[in-house]
């Protein structure tokens, strides 16, 4: 009778994936296992210990009671927002319209909240961080979505058209949420093509009616080549500045600064001048949660004072991108040692081998001790965690578990 009055309940048709193969990995290893756990979400190291930046550390022991203990301001400190948005784009003098929000998770409800009607229909790319359907669940949205180009292929435009401008023409307005450059799960980024057509294609729909597209930022520090990322910002930027589109983005100091209980965020369109999307995004903040934490926004702001940290921090993040790269590459090299398709690896801290039968093979590799996320059209392997020592035992399960 209770579930019949809790809305979401009534449409969720499943735990998330990412929680219940974790808890069944921990369960395993609990058990005495040997377990390669590929579905955490977080830096470990090669010992499989949580990598807290020490730079991030450092800085969070120096805050004062009063860089911590007072409520925030209700839209976040305008100071922290505007330091956040210039990690991504240090020339902006401005952030435009924004919030502080908890992570990167807040800012993307707050969209839903504020740039849909219950009942619409958000648009983004599959597949897609499981957590993306939750929100649009909580949010009375549904969710559509177009594929994510794979590996060695070009974006299918006409798909993307066809269905954003279906979108659009129904509901009269279209919200884009695209986690580019650093997309969570496939490990890959936008070619600088697809991404060009992309934006084409989104000014073209918008003589039909107001199209947002909402940039999901979380891992773009760890990225292969991070020239790749301050190009691919550098084209967003310009398309924020046409003011034909609405740009906004979500971004966070969960995997920056490994702060992710932290829950840091911000929900800002940088070249947004409309005091109107200010004061609804305000509003949603008082009525959700007040106000974020004080500390993480204090921190950012000594970072930003602190050269040193600065350089600190950037060397533990070029560290880091080397370790990625180089447990995504033992990943590559095994499977394809096994026979098998390879891993393509551009950013972030997964890869996702594509499986039509993805639910099955995950539950196949459990019994050789491997535990990775089943997604629409593959699994989701996260190289944040597993160490490159560990490739070759995995190949060799995938194999075996693929031919099961
Ligand atoms: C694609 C993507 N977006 C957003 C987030 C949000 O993270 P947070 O709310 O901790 O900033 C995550 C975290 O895993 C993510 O993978």
């Amino acid at each position: 009778m209770l579930e019949q009055l809790i809305p979401s309940r009534r449409q969720f048709d499943g735990a998330d994936p990412i929680f219940t193969m974790n808890a069944a990995a921990q369960k395993a290893a609990a058990a005495g296992a040997s377990v390669i756990n590929a579905t955490m979400g977080a830096l470990l190291d090669d010992d499989g210990k949580f990598v807290v930046l020490d730079s991030v550390m450092a800085l969070y022991g120096q805050l004062t009671p009063m860089e911590i203990a007072p409520y925030a301001p209700i839209a976040g400190d305008p100071r922290f927002l505007l330091a956040l948005t210039q990690r991504h784009w240090p020339d902006l003098t401005s952030y435009g319209m924004g919030v502080a929000t908890p992570g990167g998770t807040g800012a993307l409800a707050l969209s839903l909240k504020n740039l849909l009607e219950p009942g619409m229909t958000l648009l983004t790319a599959a597949p897609y961080w499981s957590p993306y359907a939750t929100l649009a669940i909580e949010n009375r949205v549904a969710l559509d979505t177009v594929p994510y180009p794979q590996a060695g292929e070009s974006l299918d435009l006409d798909a993307w058209r066809a269905t954003a401008e279906r979108i659009l023409r129904a509901q009269g307005r279209l919200l884009l949420w695209l986690n580019d450059p650093c997309h969570n799960p496939t490990g890959r980024s936008l070619s600088t093509a697809d991404r060009r057509a992309l934006m084409a294609m989104l000014r073209e729909l918008s003589a039909h009616g107001p199209v947002t597209l909402l940039l999901d930022f979380a891992y773009l520090d760890y990225a292969r080549d991070p020239h790749t990322v301050t190009e691919a910002l550098a084209d967003y930027r310009a398309l924020g500045e046409e003011g034909r589109v609405l740009v906004g983005a979500c971004l966070s100091l969960s995997k920056a600064f490994t702060l992710y209980g932290a829950r840091a965020g911000a929900l800002v369109f940088p070249w947004c001048t409309e005091r109107a999307l200010f004061e609804a995004l305000s509003t949603s903040c008082r009525g959700t949660y007040s106000n974020c934490a004080r500390a993480p926004m204090s921190l950012l702001l000594r970072m930003q004072a602190d050269a040193a940290a600065q350089a600190a921090l950037a060397a533990e993040h070029a560290h880091w991108r080397t370790v990625l790269a180089t447990r995504a590459d033992a990943l590559d090299a095994a499977l394809r040692a096994e026979g098998l398709d390879g891993a393509a690896w551009d950013a972030g801290f997964f890869v996702t081998l594509p499986a039509d039968d993805a639910p099955a093979l995950a539950e196949r590799l459990t019994r050789e001790g491997v535990f990775v996320v089943p997604m629409h059209g593959g699994i989701r392997v996260g190289v944040c965690g597993v160490r490159a020592a560990d490739a070759p035992r995995f190949a060799a399960a995938l194999r075996a578990s693929r031919a099961g």
